[in-house]
C-alpha cells in the first residue's frame, strides 16, 4: 500500500491542478468533517444470527431472488457484523473523523416492538461504536436505512400511524445506551426513497395510495424522535439530530417557461415536499405540492386529498426538527413536462415531469447517476436562498464503478463535487462535513454487486470478503491530509468553472 501510495503522490504531482478555473486554492477548514457512510442491510450479514428477526429486504431478496442482480443478498453481504474490526482499520487507513453507519432495528427489538430487546444486538453496536471512538472516530448513527421490520410492514409499516409511537420507541433503546458515546444520530435516511421508490416496501415496489400517508408518518416518526431527543438527552449529552433527505438537483432541460415550471415543479415533489415541513418560515408540506395533489384527487372522485393534511400540531412538531440537514446528493436531473401518460392515480401523474440527464454527462455503472458537479453547488445555494441557511452535512455522496481497483473516474468525480463544495461554502452554506459513499462495495439493493460504491474494493467470492482499498480511498485520504480537493489527482477537464456560479446572496465569512 506504501507503494502505491508514493506513486499515486508522483501521479498527482504531475496531474496537479486547482480546482477552478480562477486558479485560486480553496481548502476545507479545519474542523470540517470527512467521512464515509455505510449501512446495515448493505453490509452487516448474519441476517439471522444473534436474535436478529426478518426485515422487509430479507423477506423480500429471499422469496424474490431473480429481482436482485447476481442473485446476491444481504444475508452474508460484506460480513461486517463478524468483520466489523477491520472496518474500523481501514477506516483508520483512510484518516476520515467520522463513520455513518446503520443499525438495523431487528437486531434491537426483534418483535419490532420494546417487549423484547435484544441485548446481543445492542453489544454489536456498543462494540463497533467502542472500536471506533477507541480511534477518535465520531459515530454518526443512522436509526432507519430502509430495513423495516417485516412484523411492523405487515401492520402497515410506515403507513399505520402507531408507527410514531413504535419508531419513538426504539430511538428511545439506542438513546438510553449510547447517547454518552454518539454526538450525530440520524433519524431516516431518505424518506422519499422509502415512500416513493419502493425501498421501504420492496415487495410492494411501486405503491398506489400509501406513498404520500406514508409521507406524512415517516416525517412526523422524524419529528417524535428528534424531540425526544431535544427534550430527555440532549442537554445532557449536546448531540445532534438529523435526517437525511435525497437531494439530487434538478434544472430545467433548457430555457424554457414550461421546463422552468417543470423543474421548479419538481423540486417542490422531490425536495420541498420534506424540506418545507422542518425547515420553512411556515412548516406544512409546499402549497403547490398541496394544490396539485389536492385537485387531481378532487377529478379522481375522491373525498380528499389523497396527500393527507398536517394539523397545527403536528405542523408545530415538525417545525424546526432538526439540527443539520442531512443532504444524500448523487446527480442533477433536467426536466420537461411528462411527456407520457402515467397511470392514474400515481405519483408520476401527479408530478408530471419527465426527468433526464445532459447528453454529454459522463455516465456511472447506475443508469440514475452521471456527473454534474455544478448540481451539489446549487442544490446547496438553493436550499440557502429557500430555507435561510440550514446547517448542511453531506451525509452521501458517491459513484459508481464496475469492480477494478484503479477507479480513476470516481476520483475524478470526487474531487470536482468537493471542489464545488467549497465553492457552495465560499458562497455561504454552512456545511459541516462530507460523507463518501460508500467505505466498501455492498449490496446496492436491487442491483446487488453490479453498481459498486467502495473506496474499497471487496471480493464476495472470498470467505472473508477480502477488502482492498481502490485509488479513489488513497486519493480521499489525501485529500482529508492537505483539505485541498484541486491538490489530488484532478483532470483539467473537471475543474469547475468559477464564472457559472449563482450570484451570491450573503457572504458568511472569507475562507
Ligand atoms: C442512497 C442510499 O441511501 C444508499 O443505500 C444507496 O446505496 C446509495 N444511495 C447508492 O445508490
Amino acid at each position: 500500500m506504501n507503494l502505491v501510495f508514493i506513486i499515486l503522490c508522483v501521479l498527482s504531482t504531475s496531474h496537479v491542478t486547482y480546482g477552478y478555473t480562477d486558479n485560486k486554492v480553496r481548502r476545507f477548514k479545519d474542523g470540517f468533517m470527512f467521512g464515509v457512510a455505510t449501512s446495515a442491510y448493505q453490509i452487516e450479514g448474519a441476517w439471522n444470527e444473534d436474535g436478529k428477526s426478518e426485515s422487509v429486504w430479507d423477506r423480500y431478496t429471499h422469496a424474490h431472488p431473480e429481482d436482485i442482480a447476481d442473485r446476491i443478498n444481504g444475508d452474508v453481504a460484506c460480513d461486517s457484523y463478524h468483520r466489523y474490526k477491520r472496518d474500523v482499520q481501514m477506516l483508520r487507513e483512510l484518516g476520515v473523523d467520522h463513520y455513518r453507519f446503520s443499525v438495523a432495528w431487528t437486531r434491537i427489538l426483534p418483535t419490532g416492538f420494546k417487549d423484547e430487546i435484544n441485548e446481543e444486538g445492542l453489544r454489536y453496536y456498543e462494540n463497533l461504536i467502542d472500536e471506533l471512538l477507541k480511534y477518535n472516530i465520531q459515530p454518526m448513527v443512522t436509526l432507519y436505512h430502509f430495513d423495516m421490520p417485516q412484523s411492523l410492514q405487515d401492520l402497515g409499516g410506515w403507513t399505520n400511524p402507531l408507527i410514531v409511537n413504535w419508531f419513538e420507541d426504539y430511538a428511545r433503546v439506542l438513546f438510553d445506551r449510547f447517547a454518552s458515546k454518539v454526538k450525530y444520530w440520524i433519524t431516516i435516511n431518505q424518506p422519499s426513497s422509502v415512500c416513493v421508490d419502493g425501498f421501504g416496501d420492496p415487495a410492494l415496489n411501486v405503491k398506489e395510495n400509501g406513498d404520500y400517508t406514508c409521507v406524512k408518518y415517516i416525517l412526523l416518526a422524524h419529528a417524535k424522535v428528534y424531540r425526544l431527543y431535544e427534550n430527555q438527552f440532549k442537554s445532557k449529552h449536546k448531540g445532534s439530530v438529523g435526517i437525511s433527505l435525497d437531494i439530487n438537483w434538478i434544472d430545467p432541460y433548457n430555457k424554457t417557461t414550461e421546463n422552468d415550471e417543470a423543474a421548479e415543479r419538481a423540486r417542490s415533489f422531490k425536495i420541498g415536499l420534506y424540506m418545507n415541513p422542518i425547515w420553512s418560515k411556515h412548516g406544512d408540506f409546499p402549497d403547490k405540492v398541496k394544490s396539485i395533489i389536492a385537485k387531481k384527487s378532487e377529478k379522481q372522485g375522491l373525498e380528499q386529498s389523497r396527500l393527507p393534511s398536517l394539523s397545527a400540531d403536528e405542523i408545530k412538531l415538525l417545525k424546526g426538527s432538526a439540527d443539520f440537514l442531512g443532504m444524500n446528493h448523487y446527480t442533477t436531473f433536467l426536466a420537461t413536462p411528462a411527456r407520457d401518460e402515467h397511470k392514474s392515480p400515481s405519483f408520476a401523474d401527479d408530478l408530471g415531469v419527465h426527468l433526464t440527464h445532459g447528453a454529454e454527462w459522463i455516465a456511472s455503472k447506475s443508469p440514475w447517476l452521471k456527473n454534474a458537479p455544478y448540481g451539489i453547488y446549487k442544490a446547496c445555494v438553493n436550499i440557502n436562498q429557500e430555507y435561510d441557511y440550514p446547517p448542511v452535512f453531506i451525509t452521501e455522496h458517491g459513484w459508481s464503478t464496475g469492480p477494478g481497483r484503479r477507479d480513476t473516474r470516481r476520483v475524478a468525480v470526487l474531487t470536482a463535487y468537493l471542489a464545488a463544495l467549497l465553492l457552495a461554502v465560499e458562497d455561504g452554506t454552512e456545511l459541516k462535513g462530507y460523507t463518501a459513499w460508500s467505505l466498501m462495495d455492498n449490496v446496492e439493493w436491487r442491483a446487488g454487486t453490479s453498481e459498486r460504491f467502495g473506496l474499497y474494493e471487496v471480493d464476495f467470492d472470498s470467505a472473508n470478503r477480502t477488502r482492498l482499498v481502490r485509488t479513489s480511498g488513497l486519493v480521499y485520504k489525501h485529500i482529508i491530509e492537505s483539505r485541498d480537493p484541486g491538490d489530488g489527482w484532478m483532470p483539467s477537464s473537471y475543474r469547475i468553472n468559477v464564472s457559472d456560479r449563482l450570484q451570491k446572496r450573503e457572504v458568511r465569512e472569507e475562507l
